[in-house]
């Protein structure tokens, strides 16, 4: 268990260095802002070492990434990704959660407002849509004239489906027929 000195309240408590600090603090009661959940997005957890920098855990990639490697000059880390090997002392000044919440509930409360007050504002009705002209038209009723008509492939009027042929071709068969049973 090591000891973490915090500012500017000085309290101090004592936490276990196999979990992160963000999760330490948590156990402890000790209000961090996050946003992500722990997963090096947000950036909300952020702390300032104020002592004991050589007791800290070399920062994770996840963090490298979100931060950069300009610790030795901001002296900040995600509460989210550090752990601790000895005593430090952290400021945490800017983690308050009463104005966290004030500003959550001024957030959500202009919200409400705004949906309200779009919810009740008279929609317009929606215009009515010209009547759509038929695109399709038979080619031998169209207007000439017209030069939006569209017209069917082929340009001819369709034939009728002859069968006078087929009615032909039986009588003869059957003649013939008839012709070669006589000759027997
Ligand atoms: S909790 Fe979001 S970055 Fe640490």
């Amino acid at each position: 268990m090591y000891k973490v000195i915090l500012k500017p309240s000085n309290e101090v408590i004592k936490i276990d260095g196999n979990i992160n600090l963000l999760e330490a603090l948590r156990e402890k009661g000790v209000y961090i802002k996050s946003s992500c959940g722990g997963v090096a997005s947000c950036s909300d957890c952020i702390v300032k070492i104020l002592s004991g920098e050589d007791h800290l855990e070399p920062p994770p990639f996840e963090e490298i990434k979100f931060l950069g490697n300009v610790f030795h000059i901001t002296k900040e880390r995600l509460a989210c990704q550090l752990k601790i090997n000895g005593d430090i002392t952290i400021d945490i000044a800017h983690h308050d959660k009463d104005a966290d919440q004030e500003k959550l509930r001024q957030k959500t409360s202009k919200n409400i407002k705004r949906r309200k007050k779009k919810d009740f504002e008279a929609k317009p009705l929606p215009e009515e849509k010209p009547q759509e002209e038929p695109g399709w038209v038979k080619h031998w009723e169209k207007d000439p004239t017209d030069k939006k008509m569209k017209r069917f492939g082929g340009g001819n009027k369709p034939h009728l489906f002859r069968t006078d042929h087929l009615e032909e071709e039986e009588l003869k068969k059957e003649e013939k027929d008839f012709r070669k049973t006589r000759k027997k």
